[in-house]
């Protein structure tokens, strides 16, 4: 019964204590000393004694004493204290998250993105922009060789790629399947093919992607683990333009299937059975370790991670 009433009395006096007489004791429990505590808090002396003895009598007990020169803490100053530590650090963060909420609604977010990803990135930006209409976004689009120019001179928030560089300075997390598939016209030969070999594949017309890009990179590596070399009819810098070439029958290709979606289901393009593919790869969002993310960039990443890309 004591002391639930001591308990009560506790609670209700601490009431009278505030934030200022807080941060008085919390600077002076780590100081230890008046005076110093009153130059860091550009205040009195007395100023910060006052303040402190209030504090003590809201709280009922004393909270430092002095043995000769020395200040020291009580048990109850003790216990005060690790509590200011742990309101103001607490404060800090709610500092940090309001900051982190204005960033958010009035920031800007800069993403670059592989030319293959421009077949969902904009739609994704477009609904991610609905929850935060205000934040400007700036997306340059390019192939992998630039992208990844970009990331080493630190020019976005975020990067979007189709296979990470090998880099321990990055981190990188997958968000979605992006297999690469072959295609052809639809009136090809091998089209219906049941499992048509690399190697037969390889003596076909192939039109492939310009250096530098992360596709051409994949269906160069793809031929070479087969022991086939390629046959590169025609070189072109887009998929639009591979995919004009392949739909006008001017050969083959080996594409990502988010770039070829539509052609796909409007039949102007057909896929070609081929052992080994498609080659299943991931989309990757990447961004350098060290880089502090904005509060924009944190939102689109989780964004993406808990989107559906198809
Ligand atoms: P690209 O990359 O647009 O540079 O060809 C695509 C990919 O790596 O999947």
């Amino acid at each position: 019964m004591y002391f639930s009433y001591k308990i009560n009395y506790h609670l209700m006096s601490l009431h009278h204590a505030t934030l200022h007489q807080l941060r008085i004791f919390n600077t002076l429990a780590r100081h230890m000393s008046v005076a110093r505590t009153a130059r860091v808090m550009h205040l009195t002396p007395p100023a910060i004694s006052i303040q402190v003895k209030q504090l003590a009598e809201a709280v009922g007990q004393p909270l430092m004493e002095q043995v000769g020169k020395q200040l020291y803490l009580t048990e109850t100053g003790k216990i005060v204290a690790a509590a200011c530590r742990d309101i103001f650090d607490r404060l800090e963060l709610l500092s940090q998250d309001l900051a982190a909420v204005e960033g958010l609604r009035k920031g800007c977010l800069r993403l670059a993105a592989l030319t293959t990803a421009q077949y969902f990135i904009p739609r994704m930006l477009s609904a991610f922009s609905e929850e935060y209409p205000e934040l400007d976004v700036a997306l340059f689009v390019g192939n992998r060789e630039a992208i990844l120019d970009r990331l080493s001179r630190n020019e976005d928030d975020l990067y979007i790629l189709g296979q990470p560089p090998d880099s321990s300075r990055i981190l990188a997390e997958p968000f979605a399947p992006n297999p690469l598939v072959a295609i052809a016209c639809p009136d090809h030969p091998l089209v219906g093919r049941r499992r048509v070999t690399p190697k037969r594949l390889a003596k076909e017309s192939f039109i492939a992607r310009e250096h530098g890009s992360g596709t051409r990179l994949a269906c160069e590596s793809f031929f070479a683990r087969h022991g086939v070399a390629l046959n590169v009819r025609l070189e072109l810098g887009s998929n639009e333009a591979v995919k004009q070439s392949v739909a006008a029958g001017l050969g083959v290709s080996i594409v990502s299937r988010s770039a070829v979606q539509a052609e796909l289901s409007s039949g102007e393009i057909a896929l070609l059975d081929v052992a080994g593919l498609p080659l299943e790869r991931q989309w990757y969002v990447v961004r350098p370790e060290k880089k502090v993310q904005t509060a924009a960039a944190r939102a689109f990443q989780s964004f993406l991670l808990q989107a559906d890309t198809g």
